[in-house]
This record gives C-alpha cells, sequence and structure tokens, in this order.
C-alpha cells in the first residue's frame, strides 16, 4: 500500500522502476529568456551543482550563438564529472562543427542538433520545403554522428507538424544515427493527451523506434509543460528536458523540480525513477535565482518560500496532529530545513567550519578565514543568525573573493530633506579612494560617488532588494543588472545595511564589467 509519502518504508517495488533520464537546460534554453543571462563563472558554478545533484545531461550552451557560449561550455566540460555535457547546434554544417569544437574538453559529450518542422517553420522561417528539411535532417545527423555516438536531435515544433511528416524525419534522424530523438513543444501549445498520444505514435509507426530514446522538452505558454512532460513519459519518452526554476524562453520551460517531485511522490502513476537527488532542490533553485536575479515566485510548487507554510488554523491543527493531513512531500526531501538557529558569536571556527559542511560547503582555509571573520562581525550585529544568514555570506565571499575593487567603508545622510549624500571609500588594488556625491535618494547618491572613483556608462536596469531573513535587522541581499555597450552583468551585496549591500552589489557589477572577457555580444541567428 503507498502512503502520502510514497512507498512504505522498506517495501521494495515489484519490479526495478524504469529510470528517465533528466536533461537540464537551464544554461541553454533557461539563459536565454531575457535578463537571464550568467557569466562563465556562475554557469560553471550552476553546472557542477547539477552534476552534484545527479542530473543527467546538462546542455551547457549553444557554441556558435557567442564566442562566450562556447567558452561556456568548453568551460563547463572540464569540471563535470558525471553528466553528459551537451552542445546545440541548429541543422548547419559550421554549428556542429562548432558544437564539437566546444565539446572537446568534456569526458561524454552530446551533440544537439535541431530543425522546424512544422508548415510554419518551414514556410516562413526556413523558406524550404518538405524534402529540403528532410535532406538537412540528414546532412546535419551524418554530420554529428562523425564527431561523437551520442547525437540528439530534435523536430522543432514538433507538436504543430503533420504526423505523417513528423514520422518521415523522425525515421531519417534515427536511420543516420541519432541516439536521442527529442519532441519539442517549441511554442507550449500541446495538451497532456495529445503529447501521450504523439510519443505512442512515434513510437508505433517509426520504424526502429526501440534503438532510441524518446525525449520530450515542454515550454509553459498555456501552464501545462510539467504535465505534458509527464504525459509524454506515459506515453513512451524516457527523457524529460526541464530547467531548474522553470527558467527558459517566454512562459519558460517545464520545472526540473516539478517533475522530480512528481515522478518521486506520485509513483504510483508514474512507475519511474531519476537521478536526482531531490534533496539539493532547494539550493540549485536558489542558486540559479540569486546568479539571474529571477525571483521565485512564493508559491512556486516545490521551491517557492510557501510551498510548506501552514497558514489556515485548519490546516495547521491537521499539521500539528500528522504532518500528512496536508503534506504530500516532506521538506526535508526537497532540501528545505526548518531554518535553524546558528551558534552565536562565541562560536569556534571548527563548530562554524561543521556548519558550513552541513549546509554542502567546503572551502579552502583562506575562503574559510574571511568567511569566518565575517560571521564574527554578523554575531555582533545581529542577534540570531540562521543558515540562511551563513549562506548569504558564503556566497557572497565566494563571488567576490576575487574582484580588484572592494568597499571600504561608506557613510550615507539621507532623510526627508534631500539631495542625500554618500561618503565612499574603495580599495582599488590596495590604494583607498575616498568620493562624495549627493543625488535624488541615498542609493543615487551612492552610485554617484561610486562613479565618481569609477568612470563608466554602464546604466542599471535592474534593482532588487530581498531580505535574506525575516526580522528587522535581517541582512539585505542586493542584485543590480548593469548594461554596458551590449554586455550585461548581474551582480549581488550582501549586508546587513541595505545601503552597504546596494554599494558592494554595484562594485561587484562594475568589477565584472571591467575584467570580464569581452564576450561578443550574442548575434541574432538566423534559423539555419
Ligand atoms: O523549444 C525548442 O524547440 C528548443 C529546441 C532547440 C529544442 O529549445
Ligand atoms: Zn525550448
Amino acid at each position: 500500500m503507498s502512503t502520502a509519502h510514497g512507498a512504505e518504508a522498506g517495501q521494495q517495488p515489484a519490479t526495478p522502476k524504469e529510470r528517465v533520464v533528466i536533461f537540464d537546460t537551464t544554461l541553454r534554453d533557461g539563459e536565454q529568456s531575457p535578463g537571464a543571462s550568467m557569466t562563465l563563472d556562475e554557469k560553471v558554478q550552476v553546472a557542477m551543482l547539477l552534476d552534484e545533484m545527479g542530473v543527467d545531461v546538462i546542455e551547457a550552451g549553444f557554441p556558435i550563438a557567442s564566442q562566450g557560449d562556447f567558452e561556456s561550455v568548453l568551460e563547463i566540460g572540464k569540471h563535470i564529472r558525471n553528466a553528459v555535457v551537451c552542445g546545440l547546434a541548429r541543422a548547419g554544417m559550421a554549428d556542429i562543427d562548432r558544437a564539437a569544437e566546444a565539446l572537446k574538453t568534456a569526458r561524454r559529450s552530446r551533440i544537439h542538433t535541431f530543425i522546424g518542422t512544422s508548415p510554419t517553420h518551414r514556410q516562413y522561417q526556413l523558406r524550404m520545403d518538405e524534402d529540403q528539411v528532410y535532406e538537412k535532417v540528414v546532412a546535419s545527423v551524418t554530420r554529428a554522428r562523425g564527431y561523437t555516438d551520442d547525437v540528439e536531435w530534435s523536430a522543432m515544433d514538433a507538436t504543430r507538424t503533420e504526423p505523417d511528416y513528423l514520422c518521415r524525419v523522425v525515421e531519417a534522424a534515427i536511420r543516420h544515427g541519432a541516439t536521442t530523438i527529442n519532441i519539442p513543444d517549441t511554442v507550449g501549445y500541446t495538451t497532456p493527451d495529445e503529447m501521450t498520444r504523439t510519443i505512442r505514435m512515434l513510437r508505433e509507426r517509426v520504424p526502429n523506434a526501440d534503438r532510441v530514446i524518446f525525449s520530450v522538452h515542454c515550454h509553459d505558454d498555456l501552464g501545462m509543460a510539467v504535465a505534458n512532460s509527464l504525459a509524454g513519459v506515459i506515453g513512451g519518452a524516457r527523457q524529460i528536458e526541464c530547467t531548474i526554476n522553470g527558467l527558459g524562453e517566454r512562459a519558460g520551460n517545464a520545472a526540473l523540480e516539478e517533475v522530480v517531485m512528481a515522478i518521486r511522490t506520485r509513483s504510483d502513476v508514474f512507475p519511474f525513477t531519476t537521478g536526482v537527488d531531490s534533496r539539493m532542490l532547494m539550493r540549485a533553485s536558489k542558486l540559479v535565482s540569486a546568479v539571474t536575479a529571477f525571483p521565485v515566485q512564493y508559491n512556486k510548487a516545490i521551491v517557492g518560500q510557501n510551498a510548506f507554510a501552514h497558514e489556515s488554523g485548519i490546516h495547521q491543527d491537521g499539521m500539528l496532529k500528522n504532518a500528512q493531513t496536508f503534506e504530500i512531500m516532506r521538506p526535508e526531501d526537497v532540501g528545505v530545513k526548518e531554518t535553524s538557529l546558528v551558534m552565536g558569536k562565541h562560536s569556534g571556527r571548527a563548530a562554524f567550519r561543521s556548519k558550513l559542511e552541513e549546509l554542502g560547503y567546503e572551502l579552502g582555509d583562506n575562503a574559510l578565514n574571511d568567511v569566518f571573520r565575517r560571521f564574527k562581525d554578523l554575531a555582533d550585529r545581529k542577534k540570531h543568525i540562521f543558515d540562511d544568514d551563513i549562506v548569504a555570506l558564503v556566497e557572497d565571499e565566494v563571488a567576490t573573493a576575487s574582484e580588484a575593487v572592494k568597499v571600504v567603508s561608506l557613510t550615507v545622510i539621507a532623510g526627508t530633506s534631500g539631495p542625500q549624500k554618500a561618503i565612499i571609500t574603495l580599495d582599488l588594488g590596495g590604494q583607498h579612494v575616498t568620493r562624495e556625491a549627493t543625488g535624488n535618494g541615498p542609493v543615487d547618491a551612492i552610485f554617484n560617488a561610486i562613479k565618481g572613483i569609477i568612470p563608466h556608462n554602464a546604466t542599471l536596469s535592474l534593482y532588487q532588494v530581498h531580505a535574506v531573513t525575516g526580522g528587522t535587522d535581517a541582512q539585505a541581499e542586493v542584485s543590480v543588472r548593469l548594461e554596458e555597450d551590449g554586455r550585461k552583468v548581474m551582480a549581488r551585496g550582501t549586508d546587513p545595511d541595505t545601503m552597504v549591500a546596494s554599494a558592494k552589489a554595484y562594485v561587484s557589477g562594475l568589477n565584472k564589467l571591467v575584467t570580464r572577457r569581452a564576450k561578443a555580444a550574442p548575434t541574432t541567428l538566423k534559423a539555419i
């Protein structure tokens, strides 16, 4: 008998469950959502967490799209231990060659090549007839197969493609060596029942369909991406393409955390397993949200702040009697812990190190010393220090440790009668420089003072403040997006003082703009 938390403890399923391959495209389709761009270091950080979490395939980028994408795929390939690293390529030879070149550092690699197959895509985007698209499928899969025996082929806009034609191109892709056939619902148009039938139809009608893995890639325009993905699995797909927090083009892609937890929680309906350690889902969600500054909606399934909160009297009453009354998953299974009180200012270095390990961080001695010093400073100023405070300190330290310019001190004069004034001292590679400036509000004054020290043309296109924990003495986490000459960077700063956090975030953004390798602006790609 199954319980609300899955199979009864110790009870073995009658037959081993089939594995569903989890293909994460946060770094490719996710990064394509406007404003979600990540730096190379951030992409490597996300990729390493995905690998540790047990994701099977990491789509690391679209190497021909820009020099930055190419380098990210190359760099990610060096760091990934277990997952297959995948690079996207259109059906052109140059795309496939570039993807192969970028994947050469990866232990296990996949080339993912695609072309639009629907009448709309053939006629308007590609201006090709059925036979011409068919020829492109043959040529692209053959070319990719020349580089690797792990080739994924996608029929873009598959769910609006005529079934007969879809069978014809899928058959060609299999015959020429594709090992995974991906059926994208590119525009988020299909329904669960339709998706089940499409995958079933392909498996029944296409010769040698049993030799490949069918995959689904669903967008969320009608809010059905996760349901459609799971329906694809019911139809016989064994790979789901998804992203952390459902990040992605327009309304996003199927959310990885929802897919994984639906399979796990409803194993009676979905008798499958994934390789993902669900206890890392919350950490991955927070990391992706932080590096992209895309907030996670409060009531988002699995990883939203309220996903396990019970407010109404009846719910609270039920929860106190038995958690299963209103909870179908245990918070700890997705990595939500009761945010526990951390040791206070008298805690020693060893206890602090073991706390970091419990939170999943292993720092070298120098980094540990720096974070420990900041923890002590914080403990002097803040009454209660929670796990989330420690996480914010570590993330801030890791992100800014190697930056050349740092905030040394800040004084702000703010209030009802302006102009507000800021006096800031920055450390420029060992040299301290101080400036003061006024502005229309304290943040404007701070940014003007910084500009007096580091002249720049960057514009601020996003400024966001988030309280790390509850309470009036909570640390502030400020995220900024700066744009200069077509380049965009995201940066964060954390401090108990919101103005200091703002200054740190802005300075960190400028560091990134100045020191970042000139990443060629992504080209506007034609369909082929
Ligand atoms: O949505 C889509 O069709 C895609 C393909 C490139 C797989 O992202
Ligand atoms: Zn997509």
